[in-house]
């Protein structure tokens, strides 16, 4: 099956009040009885243990517990009303990996529970002597529209995760509320915007261990006073444990759990430009060749809304767009190895002669007021109607629509957008308005109803807890709380779900059926400044613990105008993003990257290294694919004995090896990297650096991003080309770089990057006692380009045993380069080198 289309995905959503001071009644907590344990955990019966205190709902009464030791290494434990009112993600939307159970003996976490006469039950859970989870001291709170579950955290704990959330990577624990409602905001600093991820991860004693809650209701996560707190606005406390003990443990346990990453073919791992506001599709052809003059690699061209007939999905602007050019531009695009990806919003514009609308009307697939009548909010198109992804028909219905537009022009990826879903009225605002045609946006926005915010007794509208969403209400830029989909709930429940069952439904419809894949991310409309681009290294190490690894920002910054300086550094964090596109908003300064001289030289010199590492990143994603772990990483998933990278968001790690230490700040000429304990080699002049687990000041000319590779490990790559395309055709090398006892070894994953029915070849690469060991691991995948090339970080070598002439040999530093080889990669080989 082919698997070369790319989809974005853009999780959006969000609101605000304060906290609520109800001056109730002390909550009673919950008496446990009827404990029957089984062979993989046991249930109970927990029943309020007093009078009810109503903090902000209805208490239920009667609760059931229920603990599962799904695997050695996860565990989860769930309290839910015994009647199973509450609303739960249904296995059809989100399915979860259930593991076969073991024993209590077995699992590597243990659970305790107790009661204490004021605050009731409460449960701990444990890894060893470790208590990683522990809710003594705070009462479960089990209401309709309010669950409160408080764990105790060490002092100044290492939290990451919970968002999403543009903020630093490392959570401050004194004072940190993380709002988990879907919300189109551009890249608030530390509020909540477009996904909700409700897992974190924690790093005590050296050891790594994970939590994850799975509710897709609307919720606070609290982290202050030496807890963490979830105040959640209903479902049930569906809690799974994860034990650890490396990060790269934590998050496998969690991607075996909700899904592994979907693959992706290799073009997703070129260079790619867009832009809101291209004028034509003439201005995005000279876009395409200005690259190629520029020798900046260039693999896709995207177009954002601008290509749609005012505005509207699976349409094209027949002046600016027409659909003859847009299919020259395509055959360009594929005549020369690069693709082309198309925006697509879930907003369908209410107009019964525009075709998707009517479609969809005629099956059904829109979400309704609660009188039955369509859910009308307003989006570029003006007044429009939103696919209610749990009606039966719009599967169907979507699918339809994108087979049309695939057949007219058979683009290479979907870039979907406004998915919290944004609307920019504020409730239903297009009911009973005549249909027609909008000129295009900025239109006048619908006034939001009178009186609305101060309807307090509506409790999906204004729950009687209100989440720090920074809007006004929970409906405020989306669509209404109270508004319904098929499945007979309201959007209350089902808010956080939006982005993951839109993605679902394309997945579904067109791309990549069967594969349990979903979609990708890029962060959102942040701001040209360094501010933002530093925290863009945050958000993507985030996005690695959430298991969505392919993810980057907008390069150059996407509001205001970016500037010759702030580009040239954000080429340098971006060439090394997974997911690696320029982005820039209307009518702000031009800023491809070959706009200015020093941009473009910062951009060929890191794309070169980008490029020349795609069969690592490649590797690196297949890893992804199979145990979750993150191609970007954190220095602390490393190293987590060591201190000082608790919180360094400031540099990071491709892989294992790859240590990326950028400039963000301005009119910086050198930078301060921080080097764990070993060598580091210099990329381009392959000089050593031993890590004393010190600060060492490194020159950083405007066009240069300092690049290390760990001693110990083992680097396959390409000779970088203008296109994955060329690269993949080009010779190999293997940069090996040597520890202090003289090893090094990596690992290097291949296959045709392009189809899902593809022959892979896993292949192990050692160094000891001067020799370099290629043993195949597993596959039939054919490698065509022979390894021409190694460099040898830290030692000299004069000679190749038993090699054949024409090999040459170059020392620099303590270094070796040696070329000209023809090292067949499809079978096991023993390079030996000869010492001066
Ligand atoms: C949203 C997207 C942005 C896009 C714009 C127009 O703001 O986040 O990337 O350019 O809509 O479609």
């Amino acid at each position: 099956m082919k698997m070369n289309s790319l989809i974005i995905v853009f999780l959006f959503t969000l609101l605000q009040w304060s906290v609520q001071s109800a001056a109730s009644a002390p909550c009673p907590g919950y008496t446990a009885s009827n404990i029957q344990t089984h062979s993989t955990g046991l249930t109970a019966d927990l029943t309020l243990a007093g009078p009810r205190c109503d903090r902000y709902g209805h208490d239920i009464t009667n609760l059931t517990l229920q603990v599962r030791f799904d695997s050695r290494s996860r565990l989860n434990v769930h309290i839910f009303d015994s009647c199973r009112r509450q609303y739960q993600i249904p296995p059809s939307i989100l399915p979860l990996d259930q593991g076969a159970g073991v024993t209590k003996a077995a699992s590597k976490l243990q659970l305790s529970y107790f009661h204490d006469a004021q605050h009731g039950f409460g449960f701990r859970v444990s890894r060893g002597k470790d208590t990683i989870f522990d809710t003594s001291g705070h009462p479960l709170i089990f209401e309709d529209q309010y669950i409160e579950v408080t764990s105790c955290l060490p002092h100044d704990a290492n939290i990451y995760g919970i968002g999403e959330t543009p903020d630093w990577f490392r959570r401050d624990t004194t004072n940190t509320t993380k709002t988990l409602w879907n919300r189109d905001a551009p890249d608030p600093f530390r509020e909540n915007v477009y996904g909700s991820h409700s897992v974190y991860m924690e790093l005590r004693n050296g050891k790594f261990h994970g939590a994850y809650l799975h509710n897709s209701h609307g919720m606070d996560i609290v982290l202050a006073n030496n807890t963490i707190q979830y105040r959640v606005l209903g479902g049930t406390a569906d809690f799974y444990f994860f034990s650890g003990p490396t990060a790269l443990d934590v998050i496998d346990q969690y991607t075996e759990l909700v899904g592994r990453p979907n693959r992706i073919p290799y073009w997703a791992l070129g260079f790619q430009n867009c832009r809101y506001g291209y004028k034509s599709v003439y201005e995005v052809n000279d876009v395409i060749a200005n690259y190629s003059k520029a020798r900046i690699p260039l693999e896709v061209a995207w177009t954002d809304i601008d290509y749609m007939d005012r505005t509207r999905d699976f349409t094209f602007d027949p002046v600016n767009f027409p659909l003859s050019e847009m299919q020259k531009q395509l055959k360009y695009l594929h005549a020369h190895n690069q693709k082309m990806v198309l925006m697509t919003d879930p907003a369908i514009q209410h107009n019964s002669s525009y075709g998707p609308y009517a479609r969809g009307h005629e099956k059904d697939a829109f979400i309704k007021n609660s009188n039955g009548t369509t859910y009308f909010g307003q989006v570029w198109p003006g007044y429009t109607a939103f696919p209610d992804w749990f009606a039966p028909s719009t599967d169907k219905w979507w699918g339809g629509e994108l087979q049309r537009y695939f057949d007219a022009l058979p683009i290479d990826g979907m870039w979907l957008d406004m998915n919290e879903a944004s609307s920019f009225c504020t409730g239903s605002c297009g009911s009973g308005k005549p249909e027609s045609d909008v000129p295009p946006y900025p239109w006048t926005l619908d006034p939001p109803p009178p009186n609305r915010a101060l309807d307090k007794r509506n409790r999906l509208l204004n729950p009687p807890y209100a989440i720090h969403n920074p809007q006004s209400e929970l409906s405020e830029k989306t669509i209404e709380t109270t508004a319904m989909h098929a499945n007979g709930l309201a959007d209350y429940y089902v808010h956080n779900l939006t982005a993951l069952t839109s993605a679902r439904s394309c997945s579904l419809g067109r791309l990549l059926q069967g594969s349990g894949a979903m979609a990708n991310h890029w962060t959102g409309d942040n701001e040209s400044t360094f501010k933002d681009l530093h925290v863009s290294i945050a958000s993507m190490l985030d996005f690695g613990i959430f298991g969505i690894p392919m993810v980057g920002a907008d390069i150059c910054g996407f509001n205001g105008n970016t500037t010759e300086e702030l580009c040239a550094r954000w080429i340098e964090v971006g060439a090394f993003y997974p997911f690696s596109r320029d982005h820039n908003a209307k009518d702000m300064v031009p800023q491809e990257l070959y706009r200015w001289p020093s941009v473009a030289e910062a951009s060929r010199r890191a794309l070169q290294v980008r490029y020349a590492l795609l069969p690592y990143y490649y590797t690196s994603y297949q890893m992804a694919v199979e145990h979750g772990w993150p191609v970007a990483r954190p220095l602390v998933f490393q190293f987590p004995e060591t201190p000082a990278v608790l919180g360094n968001d400031w540099q990071f790690m491709i892989g294992d090896a790859i240590l990326i230490s950028p400039v963000l700040s301005k009119g910086a000429r050198s930078v301060s990297a921080f080097f764990p304990s070993g060598f580091w080699y210099d990329w381009y002049d392959l000089s050593a650096v031993y890590g004393w687990d010190t600060e060492v000041t490194l020159g950083a000319p405007l066009e240069h991003v300092n690049v290390h590779q760990r001693g110990g490990s083992i680097v396959v790559g390409q000779e970088p080309g203008l296109t994955t395309y060329e690269s993949r055709r080009n010779p190999f090398f293997a940069r090996i770089a040597l520890d202090s006892s003289g090893c090094a070894e990596g690992r290097l994953y291949l296959d045709d990057g392009e189809t899902f029915s593809s022959p892979h070849r896993w292949i192990r690469l050692s160094f000891s006692s001067g020799a370099l060991s290629v043993v195949q691991e597993s596959g039939s995948y054919t490698v065509g380009p022979v390894l021409a090339t190694i460099v040898l970080l830290g030692a000299r070598v004069s000679g190749v045993q038993g090699v054949q002439a024409g090999v040459r040999y170059r020392t620099l530093g303590s270094s070796t380069i040696i070329k000209n080889l023809h090292i067949d990669l499809n079978s096991n080989t023993q390079v030996t080198f000869i010492s001066p």
